[in-house]
């Protein structure tokens, strides 16, 4: 009776004691499981006399229900803790600013060309695409430039081998033309007039390519929006309108002047340079306008009767204007861009700016 009373006290103050629900199940086993001490006690009461039996047999039984109880009830506080523990651990402070995280933005040239055709859009523009390995005949030659023209100095060309492959692609089926990389987007003036009927109202935006050193404002790859309006009587009225308003819509500025300055380009006769107030300084002279007042935005004119007829038109009755400008020039005025080479560094700090 005396060891059994010994026994408990012992084992309810392991169980008190036990630090986990881990060592708590090492403590059941020890007295409770098959092997346990008060598991013995009950198993050896067979070899006791009847009255000893009786007497040892409720006490264990007793001390077992009773130690069953303890170690539930302390495995419960146990776990209760331990919950508690893992929940202060896990907490978050939702009041905490949160972490930003990084998106992907536009290419700032992606963003100019999106905003130049959605303008020219809803002139009625359709904006039209066009190939960029060319060959001579429409990058040159349909354009009114022929081969010994000094006017070809104007585009220095990246020429290209020809290649049977690319040769049997050419549409007009002139096998052997030369293939080059357009230099420009006019020659889609003449792909678009060939296949469908004036009037016309179409920009062209796209990649062009020439062979020049690169600097500040050269490289060898860049984008232009070339723009074609014909009709019946489309006069340098309607182009001023159109481009004044569109460099007014592009730069967001309230009033543009748009002065026309003589110029020259073998398909438009005659030619012009674009000319828009500085939308820097507001003709009180800057760096950007190179304390000029005015930028040149654009090369333009009205469209070569040999152009119409290169197309396969008929020039007489059809008249219209054209025009062709960068877009890396135009949005490095619009950002104040100092390096056209920046558009394709792939430099995040640039990027991110857009
Ligand atoms: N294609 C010319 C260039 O790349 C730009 C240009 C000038 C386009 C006059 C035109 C135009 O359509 O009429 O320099």
């Amino acid at each position: 009776m005396e060891s059994i009373k010994d026994l408990i006290r012992e084992a309810r103050a392991e169980i008190q004691k036990a630090p986990t629900d881990r060592a708590l199940g090492d403590t059941e086993v020890k007295w409770l499981g098959r092997k346990g001490r008060l598991t013995e006690i009950l198993r050896n009461l067979k070899n006791l006399s009847e009255r000893e039996r009786k007497a040892q047999g409720a006490e264990a039984n007793r001390a077992r229900i009773e130690l069953e109880a303890l170690i539930r009830d302390r495995r419960i506080e146990l776990r209760s803790a331990a919950a508690k523990t893992e929940l202060a651990r896990e907490r978050i402070d939702v009041t905490l600013p949160g972490r930003a995280l990084r998106h992907g933005r536009m290419h700032p040239l992606t963003r100019a060309l999106d905003e130049i055709r959605g303008i020219f859009e809803q002139l009625g523009f359709s904006a039209i695409d066009g190939p960029e390995i060319e060959t001579e005949w429409y990058n040159f030659d349909a354009l009114n430039i022929p081969a010994d023209h000094p006017a070809r100095d104007m585009w220095d060309t990246f020429w290209l081998r020809s290649n049977q492959n690319l040769k049997s692609k050419n549409e007009k089926g002139k096998s052997g033309q030369k293939l080059l990389l357009r230099t420009h987007t006019s020659p889609v003036q003449v792909r678009y007039m060939e296949k469908h009927a004036p009037p016309y109202r179409i920009i062209v935006p796209g990649k062009v390519y020439r062979y020049e050193a690169t600097d500040a404002s050269h490289d060898v790859e860049f984008h232009q929006v070339e723009g074609l309006m014909v009709d019946r009587d489309i006069s340098v009225a309607h182009f001023k309108h159109v481009i004044r308003h569109f460099f007014e819509r592009y730069f967001g500025a309230k009033k543009l002047s748009v002065v026309l300055r003589p110029s020259f380009f073998p398909f438009t006769e005659p030619s012009f340079e674009v000319m828009v107030n500085c939308i820097q300084c507001d003709a009180k002279r800057c760096a950007v306008c190179k304390r000029t007042g005015w930028l040149e935005v654009a090369g333009a004119g009205m469209v070569h009767p040999n152009v119409f007829k290169n197309a396969g038109l008929n020039p007489k009755g059809l008249q219209g204007f054209a025009f062709g400008f960068g877009v890396e020039r135009l949005a490095m005025l619009k950002y104040k861009i100092p390096d056209i080479r920046l558009f394709h560094s792939s430099d995040p700090r640039f990027l991110k700016q857009f």
